[in-house]
């Protein structure tokens, strides 16, 4: 009993390491979701990342887990509802990327010990996406995927292994199926 009511104090105590946090997240939310509001929530997660460039913009409901292993470029944006979790090996959103609403980056992985996952140990390798990339609503992007510059990653699409730069990736595993620059810039 008296070990319950010792661990139920210590994870008081720690909670409050993560109030400032929580506070601005809960804050962010009374903005409005356009640019304006976008900006005030940029702003406010900016002293938490591990760096963060000019112009971040973040939709409502974002949810950012460990954003001291996250990277942020200039005049990025995350649209609302998306979850970006730096755990262990840790994200970088390089300048002018376009995140829709609901995607998932998570640069961490259970592993499993004894058969389960429960309480195995994490691992984690980076994610990094490129200049001007385009990555639309309801995208996942696994542990340790690299991104190159100017890619369009279709709706849904997940994406588990390395894409070079200037692809259009669709589907489940993400498969390319051309080249932004041909099909999108005139
Ligand atoms: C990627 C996208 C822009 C492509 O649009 P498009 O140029 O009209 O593409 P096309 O219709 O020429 O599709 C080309 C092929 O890719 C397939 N495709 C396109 N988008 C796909 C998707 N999200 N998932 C699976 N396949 C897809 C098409 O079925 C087509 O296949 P086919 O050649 O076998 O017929 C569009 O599908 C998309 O995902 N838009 C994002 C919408 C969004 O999330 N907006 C939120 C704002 S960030």
């Amino acid at each position: 009993m008296i070990k319950k009511i010792l661990v139920f104090i210590f994870g008081l105590l720690l909670s409050f390491k993560y109030f400032p946090l929580r506070f601005i997240e809960l804050f962010g939310q009374l903005f409005p979701e356009n640019s304006y509001g976008c900006m005030i929530r940029g702003f406010l997660y900016r002293p938490f990342l591990k760096q963060c460039g000019s112009n971040f913009q973040v939709g409502l409901q974002v949810k950012l887990e460990h954003l001291n292993n996250i990277n942020i470029g200039n005049d990025v944006y995350i649209g609302h509802g998306s979850w970006i979790s730096g755990l262990r090996g840790g994200v970088t959103l390089e300048d002018q990327v376009l995140i829709g609403p609901y995607v998932r980056i998570i640069s961490s992985n259970h592993t499993f010990k004894d058969g389960s996952a429960r309480f195995a140990p994490g691992v984690g390798e980076a994610i990094i996406v490129g200049f001007g990339s385009w990555i639309a609503s309801g995208v996942t992007i696994t542990s340790g995927v690299k991104i190159g510059k100017s890619c369009l990653l279709a709706a849904s699409s997940v994406i588990t292994k390395n894409i070079e730069e200037d692809s259009i990736v669709v589907g489940i595993p993400g498969r390319i199926i051309g080249k932004v620059s041909e099909k999108y810039c005139k």
